[in-house]
């Protein structure tokens, strides 16, 4: 490879609805149990991968700005899993823009590694079907395996890496839920999600919330191809809880809610009990995901908006698949 070769890819973060917390294998990212999720739409991470045989060594930007160390040492040894696979051994420049807050609860390692791994697929000339490119994603975050397919996703855990991807359940039209996401926080949470996972079988309720899991992603899975909303609703809050109830049993504990979490769940169980189309569900941060019946997000939104202490409330319906876009500079 002479001349430097580029790519660029585009990817959605997602909402898990039954959660991936735990892994049978640290390194692989083969987890203790399956999960489902919902793509989400409007939100979108864009990155681009140029190998560039002049490269001393990877580059990582992220808005325009030289990434940490710690995140460029992950991409770079995601891309090392590529050249591997490519025969590829030039560095590469990668840039990188979220339009959401990273860090915060909204999964974005999940768009992130999605995106990287079909641009730099691309950008080494790799052919890939999904389940190959679920796999490869799935080792840079685990969650970015759901990431790479749209609308309703399940990620069988498989317990070997041939076996570990995500497929689609439904398409992004089957059910048009709304995620409200309630940004309680932008700061960057403190124990990211990797550390978290190795903390996950020091809790004494882990065995019991994995062995668990089937009865949920079966309840889940007939849920949204029913599309039944109190169904859903009655899983992914229980399975929400049950992961916090692992975080917080952890040693040490895990702490991701702040007193507007609180207030936002409370909120939400109390409009459901009023008849509203509306559950909560909280990834690994403060942010809740107030999920909503279709036809019941404005109405919701208007309601969340006045409850104080929030910082913004990010609509999204289903999303896409991640998919590449005709190769260009990602701005700052
Ligand atoms: C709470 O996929 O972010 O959002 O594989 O270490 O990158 P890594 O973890 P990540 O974990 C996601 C955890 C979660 C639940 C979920 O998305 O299923």
């Amino acid at each position: 490879m002479g001349t430097p070769r580029s790519a660029t890819a585009e990817a959605s973060p997602n909402i898990a609805l039954v959660k991936y917390w735990g892994n049978a294998d640290d390194e692989l990212r083969i987890p203790s149990n399956g999960s489902i999720s919902m793509t989400l739409g409007g939100l979108s991470t864009v990155t681009r991968v140029t190998f560039e045989p002049d490269l001393g060594e990877d580059l990582l930007l992220i808005g325009g700005h030289p990434a940490h160390p710690p995140a460029l040492d992950r991409v770079s040894r995601h891309l090392d899993l590529i050249r591997e696979r490519g025969g590829v051994s030039a560095r590469a420049r990668v840039e990188s823009n979220n339009n959401f807050p990273s860090g915060a609860g909204i999964a974005s390692s999940a768009s992130a590694f999605a995106a990287l791994t079909l641009a730099a697929l691309a950008a080494a000339g790799i052919e890939s079907d999904t389940a190959s490119l679920s796999r490869l994603a799935r080792r840079g975050s685990g969650s970015a395996c759901r990431s790479i397919l749209g609308g309703y996703v399940e990620w069988q855990a498989g317990g070997t890496d041939a076996a570990s991807f995500a497929t689609q359940l439904a398409v992004a039209d089957h059910w048009a839920l709304v995620d409200l996401v309630a940004v309680v926080s932008r700061t960057p949470k403190p124990i990211g999600s990797t550390d978290g996972h190795r903390l996950a079988g020091t809790s004494p309720l882990q065995p019991a919330r994995v062995a668990d899991t089937p009865r949920r992603l079966a309840l889940c899975r007939q849920a949204i191809l029913q599309r039944d909303f109190e169904a859903l609703a009655a899983v992914v809050e229980l399975d929400s809880q049950m992961m916090h109830a692992v975080m917080m049993t952890s040693s040490p504990p895990l702490h991701y809610w702040q007193p507007s979490t609180l207030a936002i769940l409370q909120a939400v169980a109390d409009w459901r009990r009023a008849g509203a189309g509306v559950c909560a569900t909280i990834d690994a941060g403060p942010n809740v995901h107030c999920l909503c019946a279709p036809g019941e997000a404005s109405g919701i939104e208007t309601r969340l908006r006045a409850v104080p202490g929030l910082e913004g409330v990010l609509t999204c319906p289903p999303g896409g698949a991640a998919h590449l876009l005709p190769d260009r500079a990602v701005s700052g």
